[in-house]
């Protein structure tokens, strides 16, 4: 996901510009750039790799001006080059922008029997000679920057800086969100409140369809149909902005660490008094269907909610990757909800299958970390998962956040649904608000598990197993593996190995078994024996009883307290995280932004 920055300041922007692109380096990108405005002139530095090299520049060839825009690109169309890094200029206008715009090719067929051709790659470069092209036929910065707008298709948040104009910054939001920080006697734009936050604590999001130009004096902002709109300024809590490692190696270090106190936070504040508080209007009674939709690791929590919706409350439920979803044109029982899951609440499939949903079914329901993302604003319902800001692209506090949120929802639809009796639903409420303690103890094994991740480092292939709800945990555990250590990992139903994948098995291959000792550890320990039988590494991570009885000829075993059995893929997790993190570490791969991926995936 790309990041965009802009400033009308009372002081040098350069400076400014940098710092609020580096609290957006988690997004993950691959070339970033800035453009600045001095003395009416406009000019730009660009540089591929990390914010240092643009830093490195900016050193040595200074880029002057109190009005200014900046970028992180995160490679859509054309390569990581300077060439295509943004931001992209033609004639007296500079633009950065975040998204696809996918009609460009018709555009630049269009600007070329106009005489405007291309530099770069890149679809972004389209609006620029767009608006170039409307101002050599007369058109004004403002009516130029309009005019190009509306013709553009696809998702897209933009910034405009043009030539002669030091006071003015022109914004548009249409699928990627877009921040405006009104500070005193100057003014921001950012891709979120994260990267605004040293600046001011008053921000305007930008709606669907929104343009705003900005000055000095504050943002004239109109809606999709060009018709002025008043958009509330809201007071962020800066608290939730901080962006540090607060002492640890990486973030994905920290926030691993988090998940007992923001687990901890999240049930204090979704249930109260015995009660699951949910908003009014969350009552399951009469459905005849659930449909959870979302990407990665956060479908993967929604394949674990779909065997607690289904064994707890006796709802049916469908699950798909977004991208799928999205074009399967499922046909949506009028009696049923869909419930979207999204960490950034950006992620551009999940929020495609959400727009597919509304009006076909209920309720749409987002459970999001980001409450003021686009899809907690277009669900009719927003849960947020409490998890705080997670800056690590893979995703750890915030899975677990998100199975939480999703395992009280099941409990209520149990309740509802009658499946669940009050003293069962205590039972279960008093089981969850053990985890974040269990959490923490799991979290001991990190040495042990530190010690296991060398020789995992040199693995060229590892699966992992799981029966139940532990099967999508270890889909995640796979996940997590291979996005930050490179390794390739497969997660396996485990009674599915000896339909083909036990084939992969040898002595050079770990296996990692999540078992905790419930009703299916034996079919699960029958499965394991078949591995060990051909000479598998397997890493059981069960709990005492487990290691007892199964321990016996593993390469090794990981012990973790009891859970109830329900909601054991939430403690699981932690040793999931654990050996990716420190598999990571020991191949020496950039853990927090990995190679290639983004912390949220705005474009298809
Ligand atoms: C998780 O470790 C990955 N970074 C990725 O799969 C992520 O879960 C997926 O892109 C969905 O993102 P979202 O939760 O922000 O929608």
């Amino acid at each position: 996901m790309c990041g965009i920055v802009g400033a009308l300041g009372n002081h040098e922007v350069a400076p400014l510009l940098l710092d609020s692109l580096k609290r957006l380096e988690y997004r993950g990108y691959d070339s970033a750039g800035i453009a600045t405005v001095n003395a009416g002139r406009l000019d730009r530095r660009r540089a591929v790799g990390k914010l240092v090299h643009l830093s490195d520049l900016l050193v040595h060839d200074p880029l002057p001006g109190k009005a200014g825009i900046g970028h992180t690109r995160w490679a859509t169309h054309g390569a990581a080059t300077t060439g295509n890094a943004h931001p992209h200029r033609s004639g007296p206008v500079a633009v950065v922008h975040n998204g696809i715009i996918e009609n460009f090719r018709d555009l630049r067929a269009e600007l070329a029997e106009a005489g405007l051709m291309p530099e770069s790659e890149t679809d972004t470069e389209t609006v620029a000679l767009l608006t170039r092209l409307h101002m050599d036929r007369g058109l004004p910065p403002r009516e130029a920057a309009r005019a190009t707008l509306a013709r553009l298709h696809g998702a897209f948040a933009l910034l405009f800086l043009f030539e002669g104009e030091d006071d003015l910054l022109i914004a548009a939001r249409k699928g990627s969100p877009l921040a405006i920080g009104h500070g005193h006697g100057e003014m921001f734009v950012g891709s979120d409140a994260i990267a605004l936050a040293p600046l001011t604590d008053r921000i305007t999001y930008l709606e669907e369809g929104d343009y705003a130009f900005i000055t000095r004096a504050g943002a004239e902002i109109y809606d999709a149909e060009g018709r002025p709109a008043n958009r509330e300024i809201l007071q962020i809590d800066l608290g939730q902005t901080r962006v540090d490692k607060a002492g640890f190696k990486h973030f994905m270090a920290k926030e691993i660490a988090e998940q007992p106190a923001v687990l901890g936070n999240a049930l204090a504040h979704y249930v109260k008094d015995g009660q699951i508080n949910l908003p009014a209007g969350v009552a399951f009674a009469g459905l005849d269907r659930l449909t959870l939709v979302a990407c990665g690791t956060a479908f993967y929590a929604c394949s674990v909610a779909k065997y607690w919706f289904e064994s707890l409350a006796g709802l049916p439920v469908e699950i798909d990757v977004a991208s799928e979803f999205r074009y399967r044109e499922p046909p949506m029982p009028a009696r049923s909800w869909a419930i979207f899951v999204s960490q950034s609440g950006e992620t551009a499939d999940t929020l495609a299958a959400l727009r597919y949903c509304q009006g076909k079914v209920e309720k749409t329901v987002a459970v999001v970390n980001v409450p003021t993302s686009s899809i907690a604003r277009e669900a009719d319902l927003a849960l947020p998962i409490l998890a705080g800001i997670e800056v690590g692209v893979a995703s750890t506090k915030a899975f677990t956040c998100q199975l939480l949120v999703l395992a009280l929802l099941a409990l209520k639809a149990g309740h509802d649904r009658g499946h669940l009796d009050d003293a069962q639903l205590a039972a279960h409420l008093a089981a969850l608000a053990r985890l974040p303690g269990l959490i923490h103890q799991a979290l001991a094994v990190a040495p042990e598990i530190e010690k296991l991740a060398e020789h995992l480092a040199e693995a060229q292939d590892v699966l992992f197993l799981g029966r139940g709800p532990m099967y999508p945990l270890a889909l995640e555990g796979a996940l997590k593996l291979k996005e930050i250590s490179y390794i390739h990992a497969e997660g396996y139903a485990s009674g599915e190995l000896k339909h083909g994948p036990i084939a992969l098995i040898d002595r050079t291959v770990p296996v990692v078994v999540m078992a905790p000792h419930d009703r299916l550890f034996d079919k699960t320990v029958s499965n394991m024996q078949e591995v060990l039988a051909r000479h598998g590494q397997v890493l059981l991570v069960s709990d005492a009883r487990g290691a007892a009885e199964a321990g016996a000829g593993t390469w090794a075993c990981l012990r973790l307290p009891e859970v109830a059995e329900p909601f054991a893929p939430i403690l699981y997790a932690i040793p999931a995280q654990l050996l990716a993190y420190y598999t990571a570490v020991a191949k020496g791969t950039d853990v927090d932004q990995p190679r290639n991926l983004a912390k949220s995936v705005t474009v298809e």
